[in-house]
């Protein structure tokens, strides 16, 4: 059983996810600890439901990526985290993490990468007029939403449209491809 440390900043409905594939046996590993920046952020909730214990640490009140890093390492290791689950986490990770995890940071992003990196996926997509959106998993490395691909999948960008159907399209694709991921990355570790 692999212990994961999941590092969110929003809904949290791929930490949900990730729980739901633990408890019905597709995913053989154990959510150990939540991390989250933004006081109220609905994943709390999610994980308070789900009974996993959730740390909240706000990046304002640090001075640097770096110190954030920092505080996230120590919480990650006092939980005995093998595998670290970035699921809607909005901060940009440095080296400071990647070298405390090196190959071991997973990132899930709402568009076919390397195309649109970055907080505005979904918004370029639509604005680009690309007719395929998606989403990617991969490892995460210090450039932001790059690294080695594990999984991606696919959804047609519609007509009619708006970031939102766009993302509730793209997200139900994530709840799919990012337990599988991660159960196929846990197979190698
Ligand atoms: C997900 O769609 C994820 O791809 C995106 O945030 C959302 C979080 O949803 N991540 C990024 O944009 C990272 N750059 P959730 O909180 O419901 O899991």
């Amino acid at each position: 059983t692999v212990s994961l440390g999941v590092l969110a900043s929003g809904s949290g409905s791929n930490l949900e996810a990730i729980a739901q594939a633990i408890s019905e046996g597709r995913l053989n590993a154990k959510i150990e600890v939540l991390i989250y920046n933004n006081p109220d952020a609905y994943v709390r909730q999610r994980a308070e439901r789900l009974g996993i214990p959730a740390v909240l640490l706000n990046h304002r009140h640090y001075k640097s990526r770096e110190a954030l890093d920092a505080a996230i390492i120590e919480v990650l290791q006092a939980h005995h985290v093998d595998l670290v689950i970035m699921a809607g986490w909005m901060r940009v990770v440095t080296q400071v993490l990647i070298d405390a995890f090196p190959d071991r940071i997973l990132n899930i992003h709402p568009s076919l990468l390397p195309s649109f990196p970055g907080i505005h996926a979904i918004d370029q997509a639509l604005n680009y007029g690309v007719k395929i959106a998606g989403c990617t998993v991969h490892i995460v490395s210090l450039e932001v939403d790059c690294g080695p691909i594990l999984q991606q999948a696919a959804v047609p960008v519609l007509p009619d449209d708006t970031p939102s159907s766009l993302q509730q399209r793209i997200q139900v694709q994530e709840h799919s491809i990012y337990p599988k991921a991660i159960a196929e990355y846990c197979q190698k570790l």
